[in-house]
């Protein structure tokens, strides 16, 4: 038996861009700009929870590459990785979330000044800046 909960949240890139996904609860996060993603369910690897996940909250098929550096545990029990992600087929749509936005460099860069990054993606955040920043 095991209560550990492992998060994995996708960073979706498409011409030099990444999506964002504006969170709509809970209070505490509602506003704040995320990785979309999900809990890994038993029996899934997280590539399968990243396409389940993905469809059901952007109503698109993707199919997901490899893991970012970024490993964050902001408790005990709890583990969030990201993994990259390319739409197939669909055109995204927030389905669970309060707004969906595509950034460059810039726009990333202006969410993490403004303190308007879910805290935990921060990680990952400044990960992808790097990769945003050379193209
Ligand atoms: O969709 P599901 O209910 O499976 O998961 P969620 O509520 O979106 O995320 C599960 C947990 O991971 C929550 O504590 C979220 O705040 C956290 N999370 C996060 O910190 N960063 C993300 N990009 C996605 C989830």
């Amino acid at each position: 038996m095991t209560d550990e909960v492992l998060v994995v949240a996708g960073a979706v890139l498409d011409g030099g861009r990444l999506l964002l996904a504006q969170r709509d609860r809970p209070a505490e996060l509602a506003g704040l700009w995320e990785l979309p993603g999900g809990k890994v369910e038993p029996g899934e690897s997280p590539a399968q929870a990243l396409v389940r996940e993905l469809c059901e909250e952007l109503d698109v098929s993707v199919s997901v590459g490899d893991s970012l550096a970024g490993v964050v545990r902001p408790k005990p029990g709890l583990t969030l990785v990201a993994m990259r992600a390319t739409i197939v087929s669909g055109t995204v749509r927030a389905v669970e979330h309060r707004a969906l936005r595509w950034v460059d460099a810039d726009g990333l860069s202006e969410l993490i000044q403004t303190g308007s990054m879910v805290p935990n993606d921060l990680a990952w955040a400044r990960e992808l800046m790097g990769e945003l920043q050379v193209r």
